[in-house]
């Protein structure tokens, strides 16, 4: 049996009803990103309110912790981890939760006593020293120099407000060298497995403490800590959590893992926890906000370094190794199973974006790091080559030099500043409404028509247009079905002027000038006598209402995926912006 099911099925035998874990995202909360401890979800349960399942619960929970995101790379941080938890609402007390924590390390783990020890709450003006706890642990044959007595560390709360109480945590002496006799929490051979938490007060915003209707208890297990520490391994992705995840990096990169270590571990751990997001069923994707902006951060992050270890980011890696973690954990979550082909495909279209700007964004980077990076330069890397700022400030950290991240952050806010007023502009002229994702689609529809009169015939016009959210249709005058390669070309060459990030320019003018100019309109008999002409470099010029992108590098990677006859002589082309 494996460390999940044993730790289940040993609470179960003790009167416990398994609960299943909840999302990643919460569902209720929106004071948090993410689910940090086994214990959010049940925070009104704590609070007093009677649970469904009873008074004794226990769960194996998915949980994200970014504060530390870029500490990932040494033996034993995760930002996903699954923590195993028991909690009595009202219930148990010190006595059982400390008596069974014991027998389940000792008889069912079988890890030997003398690679225990503990702290306790030493206790302050408000609450005093846990002696009850203390007691019990001596009484279970934890030597008295393997109790430290600690208050800082010793008393748990989520945040700064909520249910809290004093805390008992567990640790087991990881390394070849003797059990030193006396117990000194600060030594790092000494790793956390477990913390069993007794909720019995509540604080308010104004750090007021008093007592909850019920005295709990919470307790949350770190399963890849526990795992290592079994397994007798140092380095938690040696152990079997990790194991055949490493197997194919190395097999993908035709690395070894020794020498190389920092760069694989982030790939793994970076992968799985996008694989857990992006399997949510909130259908998170990644943007440049919430829990969206961590999720891109954690895809680039793990693209560069797979650059890093030489392996082809152009090629399957991602979806590779995201089967192999997918593989292990879809028994256990339901949505990993339902939602595979979601995941593969948030994590290629993030990969596919991300690599069109990533090569040029490092040439750029090394071409400004001659010095510390200025705020106005980071805000380029960022807008122009999708350089999450983290990910700046990780390169200049490795080249020794300094990144102004304040500045960074009055650049982005300006920049905030001013889409907003555009977009509250357009909303005065009656353009509201039109989200960016159709603003891209409009002015795919201007390159898309300025393509095909160069690929196929100078003499095609617009005919009709539809676009939504998802995609653009444009009907177009032709006498033919478009051949492959005039589709291909005529796909490149869209995506040739994305990328070479050509600006859009617009102008009024009479609409006999307009016409005169050779700007492309369908009805001009529907337009006013004042004009807006929108223009793409000399390629394009359109009597249009708008709204349009600045940059046609918005716009993302323009793909056909229909050609069709739509009636007699004219054709129809359904394209989406990936
Ligand atoms: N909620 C406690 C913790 O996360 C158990 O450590």
């Amino acid at each position: 049996m494996n460390l999940k099911d044993l730790y289940i099925d040993f609470f179960v035998k003790n009167g416990h009803k398994q609960i299943p874990s909840a999302p990643v995202v919460p569902e209720n909360d929106p004071s948090v990103l993410f689910n940090t401890a086994g214990m959010q979800p049940l925070i009104p349960y704590l609070m007093g309110q009677p649970h469904p399942y009873g008074t004794r619960l226990c769960d194996y929970q998915k949980c994200i912790r970014t504060n530390d995101l870029d500490n990932i790379g040494d033996t034993y941080h995760h930002t996903f981890f699954e923590m195993l938890g028991n909690w009595s609402l009202g219930d148990y007390f010190k006595k059982e939760a400390i008596t069974w924590s014991f027998e389940f390390l000792t008889k069912v783990l079988k890890m030997p006593v003398e690679k225990l020890a503990v702290t306790v709450f030493a206790g302050n003006d408000i609450i005093p020293f846990d002696e009850e706890s203390h007691d019990l642990w001596l009484s279970l044959g934890i030597k008295e120099e393997r109790i430290a007595r600690t208050t800082e560390d010793n008393f748990w709360i989520a945040g700064e407000t909520g249910p809290c109480g004093p805390d008992t945590e567990m640790f087991y002496f990881r390394s070849d060298d003797p059990v030193p006799e006396k117990f000194d929490p600060e030594d790092n051979r000494w790793v956390e497995i477990w913390n069993d938490v007794f909720m019995q007060y509540y604080k308010d915003e104004n750090g007021n403490i008093s007592e909850l209707p019920k005295k709990n208890v919470d307790t949350g297990m770190g399963l890849e800590r526990v795992v290592a520490v079994l397994e007798g391994v140092k380095d938690n992705y040696a152990s079997s959590v990790w194991k055949d995840v490493i197997s194919e990096i190395e097999d993908i990169s035709h690395l070894k893992y020794e020498g190389n270590e920092p760069s694989m571990r982030i790939i793994a751990d970076h992968i799985r926890t996008s694989v857990f997001i992006s399997a949510d069923n909130s259908g998170i994707k990644p943007s440049n906000v919430g829990q969206g902006y961590i999720l891109r951060r954690l895809i680039r992050r793990a693209i560069r370094h797979a650059k890093k270890l030489g392996i082809d980011v152009n090629s399957d890696w991602e979806s590779r190794i995201a089967l192999k973690i997918m593989s292990k954990y879809e028994n256990y979550y339901s949505e990993i199973k339902e939602n595979k082909d979601v995941v593969l495909e948030v994590l290629k279209n993030e990969k596919i974006k991300f690599n069109r700007t990533l090569e040029k964004g490092l040439r750029e980077f090394e071409k400004v790091s001659s010095k510390d990076i200025d705020g106005t330069t980071a805000f380029h890397l960022f807008d122009t080559y999708g350089f999450p700022i983290e990910l700046t400030e990780e390169l200049a950290k490795e080249r020794g030099i300094n990144v102004d991240i304040e500045g960074f952050k009055e650049k982005f806010k300006a920049h905030q500043e001013l889409s907003r007023t555009a977009s509250q502009g357009q909303f005065k002229g009656g353009l509201g409404g039109h989200s960016e994702k159709e603003t891209r689609y409009h002015t795919a529809t201007h390159l898309l028509n300025a393509a095909l009169k160069q690929v196929v015939n100078k003499d095609v016009h617009q005919k009709g247009s539809n676009i939504t959210e998802e995609r653009m249709r444009f009907d177009f005058s032709c006498d033919h079905k478009l051949s492959d390669e005039e589709k291909q070309k005529t796909e490149d060459l869209v995506n040739k002027w994305i990328s070479e990030g050509h600006e859009v320019t617009v102008e009024e003018m009479k609409k006999e000038d307009a016409v005169k100019s050779g700007a492309e309109c369908m009805f001009i008999e529907k337009y006013p006598d004042i004009v807006t002409v929108y223009s793409i470099s000399d390629f394009s010029k359109e009597l249009c209402g708008g709204p349009h992108v600045k940059n046609t590098n918005e716009l993302g990677h323009f793909k056909i995926v229909k050609e069709e006859a739509s009636s007699a002589g004219v054709r129809r082309i359904k394209a989406i912006l990936e």
